[in-house]
């Protein structure tokens, strides 16, 4: 792993520990790294009524939206029960990611070996909707 990658696994870490899973316990850190080299964070924040949750990737794809960021490079998320699980994006986010991601936008994971994986985002998310624009 290079020396961005690991940058970016350590901001996933700080990030999921500020998850808020009280729920399902699942805690899950995100870093989406800009094309300009800028990492938002974001973790999952859970509710008692359950459908209001966010995942960990949502909310830092909607921070670094509203803050006018449009150009995104890759995303490394880390999530699970346990340090060594691994966490794909949900359909719900892959959905997200792809209204401004483009098909080379990369998706880093942990294994449970503790190497990294890498994906694009089509092939997480082949023929994603983008037909309205
Ligand atoms: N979760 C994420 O934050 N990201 C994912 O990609 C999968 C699921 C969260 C939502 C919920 O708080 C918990 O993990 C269990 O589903």
């Amino acid at each position: 792993m290079n020396e961005l990658l690991k940058k970016l696994e350590k901001e996933a870490e700080n990030a999921r520990e500020k998850a808020y899973a009280p729920y399902s316990g699942f805690k899950v850190g995100a870093a989406l790294l800009t094309k300009e080299g800028k990492i938002y964070q974001g973790c999952n924040i859970e509710n008692v009524s359950f459908t209001p949750t966010c995942c960990a990737e949502r909310v830092a794809l909607f921070k670094a939206v509203s803050e006018g960021e449009r150009n995104f490079r890759g995303i490394f998320i880390l999530g699970g029960k346990t340090e060594t699980d691994i966490c794909f994006p949900c359909g719900v986010c892959r959905q997200a990611l792809s209204e401004f991601c483009n098909d080379d936008f990369e998706i880093y994971l942990r294994d449970k070996m503790g190497n990294f994986k890498i994906y694009k985002l089509y092939e997480l998310m082949p023929y994603s909707f983008k037909e309205m624009r």
